[in-house]
């Protein structure tokens, strides 16, 4: 069969202006397109890689099949711009600048005093912006899960969600005014008010009101093109890769045929960060994104069939509809899910990253496939040669080769089962943060019972976090037949303690914390089967303390609180005077529509050079080389600057700008690559070969700084009163030595 006709031309629209471009470079990334290629600085390179929410940009696309837009926010770094054929993308220069007119959310947050820095507010901007498209009179919740995404380290999130929350019905100015009513409207008079104390910080009444229908508009031409062309085969060649995007089935499945190692990206969410942090690169990358039987959504009585090129937002909202129909004994897996949909990751994220890629991904953190795998879902795969149905348990997830699917094939969609009357399936995950932070441990659990009694009849459970791959602990089979009961539970936890071991040097550290997460969630698991099974039956069960049904509840994605008071002004003092008022940031209106120049937002000068730095892979260890012939020969490359090359003073040995002889810890800059582009900079810091040879102490762990006494400074010790005397009265007396939080 032959393919359909093929395409270089890439279109979308940025800021509602047509950009068109032949042969994109599939290794360049929205962000950096916008800020170095187009000059659109207002959208700003925090981390690189997903995690700050600094780049949110919101895009729009149109689905021919639907006829409906939608607009979601996504993290400009990770988006490769071969991706963005027919969309629309909206930056925060698009929404409003100082020289046309601000948006009522550039506004609101300037205002609202939700800026200090200024280097998050276009990305919080952005993302209360896509909410508001969506979502015009936002609830409280919507804004904290639409912010999960974005990182400030300065302003504090109470402003910034206060601001958002402006456009919430019923909000006002002062956040801990019980009735949500400021301060001075509650029926003081004059007098009284002149001594007042004021939470108030702006005045609501001056903020313009939100006009959807000033928004800028889908391009029709998007919306005609996605009618006319769904099949061409758009084909982008860069230096290293090139990105071959189907419009059908059949062509991907040719492809793949092809091209079987080829990996098939949607979202870039997992396989961008190789590229960009460890610098994998593949020389063909299929995007399945525009096949539509990827997003077939099917719901029958055995349970749903979700598309694998379905985003984690469009399942999180497909499985709340089903919940919310469906009785809860039905539904007990989609409940499961649905608890880390909420958390995992950021919005922006979520929005881009699909089904089938973070299934087949089967990172050890996954905190889906857990649940997926004591689910009994199975996964509908797809080649030139047929469909297959695969399921998706601890062997697909351990990567057992049998088990998993064969290069050719295709994942289409996942089937998840409506679970059964005594069936119960529970989800635990324990992370840094609540949002946007890996989880150190999860787990999915699933029990069954023979009907109306506590007898077991099936029994699984995966573990996330705990090793290499997702986990199982296989030995609490022996517990079918067992009633769920303590004398079960005790023999339960001996069996995961046994088997579900960790070395005490496992890779991420925290061993004995991890093993105590493991067995802490299965002491969940049970109480919450019991309280279940205890509902259903009241006689059979024991009865559960209060105390310990706390234990079960999930802590609540609360607002932040907090406040800020000043005293009154006289009503008499002059506007002019700004002694005792609140006054918006100076530059918070620049910061919120991207207008604010940061360094990294200068334009380059002509003949402006850029430098990547080689830092050191040794802990400890005498410099026996360097050689920088490759790097130096390599294209682009002007110098290879070393410690020689510094004039006058290099600096203290541990402050040294560049190492010189010795290198005294990882990461310590060795030499610098200087290069007419950062990339072509960054890439020849590979060609540099130095030589090591490894010296003593080394210093890896807080053990060892103890052992050889390397402090930063003298041993501080905080004190107050009589210590000894306390201690002596002291009714109970912990000591303990603090772990180290994390082994590197
Ligand atoms: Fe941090 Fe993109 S720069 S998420
Ligand atoms: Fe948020 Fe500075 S990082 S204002």
């Amino acid at each position: 069969m032959s393919r359909s006709k093929e395409s270089d031309e890439l279109i979308f629209f940025v800021n509602g202006k047509k950009v068109i471009e032949r042969n994109a470079d599939p290794e360049v990334n929205l962000l950096f397109y916008l800020r170095k290629i187009i000059q659109l600085t207002g959208t700003k390179y925090g981390c690189g890689g997903g995690d700050c929410g600094a780049c949110t940009v919101m895009i729009s696309r149109y689905n021919p099949i639907s006829k409906k837009i939608s607009h979601f926010s996504a993290a400009a770094c990770l988006v490769p711009i071969c991706s963005l054929h027919g969309a629309a993308v909206t930056t925060v220069e698009g929404i409003g600048s100082t020289k046309t007119r601000i948006h009522p959310v550039q506004e609101r947050i300037a205002k609202g005093h939700g800026t200090q820095c200024g280097f998050c507010t276009p990305g919080m901007v952005m993302s209360i912006y896509t909410l508001l498209r969506n979502h015009p009179e936002p609830s409280t919740e919507q804004i904290m899960e639409t912010l999960g995404g974005n990182l400030c380290r300065c302003t504090g999130y109470r402003p910034i969600v206060e601001s958002a929350r402006s456009f919430s019905p019923n909000s006002a100015c002062c956040p801990m005014n019980e009735k949500w009513k400021c301060c001075l409207d509650e029926g003081k008079n004059e007098p009284e008010r002149k001594n007042s104390v004021c939470t108030k910080l702006y005045e609501k009444e001056e903020f313009q009101p939100l006009d959807p229908t000033q928004e800028l508009i889908f391009p029709p031409e998007l919306m005609r093109m996605a009618e006319d062309s769904p099949n061409t085969v758009l084909t982008f060649r860069g230096e290293r890769t090139t990105w071959i995007a189907p419009g059908t089935l059949n062509d991907l499945l040719e492809l793949k045929m092809e091209y079987p190692s080829a990996p098939l990206v949607i979202g870039n969410t997992c396989l961008g960060l190789d590229m960009k942090f460890k610098d994998v690169s593949y020389p063909i990358i299929i995007s399945p994104a525009r096949i539509l039987e990827l997003f077939v959504v099917t719901n029958t009585n055995e349970g749903l069939t979700l598309g694998a090129g379905l985003s984690l937002t469009q399942v999180k909202n497909i499985l709340s509809d089903v919940v919310s129909r469906l009785p809860k004994e039905r539904t007990q897996t989609y409940r499961a899910l649905l608890k880390h949909l909420r958390t995992l990751a950021g919005q922006q994220i979520r929005n881009v990253a699909s089904l089938g890629g973070h299934i087949i991904s089967r990172l050890p953190t996954s905190d889906l496939n857990p649940i997926f795998g004591v689910g009994n879902c199975k996964l509908n795969v797809a080649s030139t040669e047929g469909t297959q149905q695969i399921p998706l348990n601890d062997h697909f997830l351990a990567g057992v080769p049998e088990a998993i699917l064969k290069p050719e094939q295709v994942l289409i969609s996942v089937f998840v089962p409506l679970s059964r009357k005594w069936e119960f399936v529970s989800a635990f995950r324990q992370a840094p943060r609540q949002q946007n932070a890996f989880a150190i441990v999860n787990a999915g659990m699933r029990v069954a019972f023979k009907e109306d009694t506590n007898t077991i009849t099936d029994l699984s459970i995966l573990y996330g976090g705990i090793g290499a791959t997702v986990v199982s602990a296989k030995s609490c089979q022996q517990l079918i037949g067992r009633c769920w009961d303590e004398e079960m539970l005790d023999d339960a936890g001996r069996m995961i303690r046994e088997e579900v071991s960790l070395l005490t040097a496992a890779p991420g550290g925290m061993v004995e914390y991890r093993k105590t997460l493991a067995i802490s969630f299965l002491f969940k698991f049970y109480l919450d089967v019991l309280k279940q099974l205890k509902r259903r039956n009241p006689h059979r069960c024991p009865d559960i303390s209060q105390k310990l049904l706390q234990v079960l509840e999930d802590f609540p994605l609360t607002m932040p609180h907090g406040t800020q008071s000043f005293k009154d002004v006289d009503s008499q003092q002059p506007l002019q005077d700004p002694v005792g008022r609140p006054i918006m940031h100076q530059s918070g209106i620049k910061h919120a529509t991207g207008e604010a120049v940061f360094c990294d937002d200068m334009s380059v000068l002509a003949g402006e050079l850029f430098l990547a730095v080689v830092t050191s892979s040794k802990p400890h260890a005498r410099i026996i080389s360097l050689d920088a012939s490759e790097a130096l020969a390599s294209p682009g490359v002007v110098d290879v600057i070393t410690a020689q090359d510094v004039p006058g003073d290099n600096g203290r040995e541990e402050e040294s700008l560049y190492a010189q002889d010795e290198v005294i810890c990882v990461g310590q800059i060795v030499c610098a690559v200087a290069a007419d582009s950062y990339a072509r900079a960054k890439q020849a810091t590979k060609k540099v070969k130095i030589v090591y040879e490894d010296m003593e102490p080394m210093i890896v762990t807080v053990q060892d700084a103890l052992q050889h006494e390397s402090f930063i400074g003298p041993e501080k010790k905080l004190e107050q009163g009589n210590v000894q005397l306390a201690f002596q009265s002291a009714d109970q007396i912990l000591e303990g030595n603090r772990q180290p939080a994390m082994i590197l």
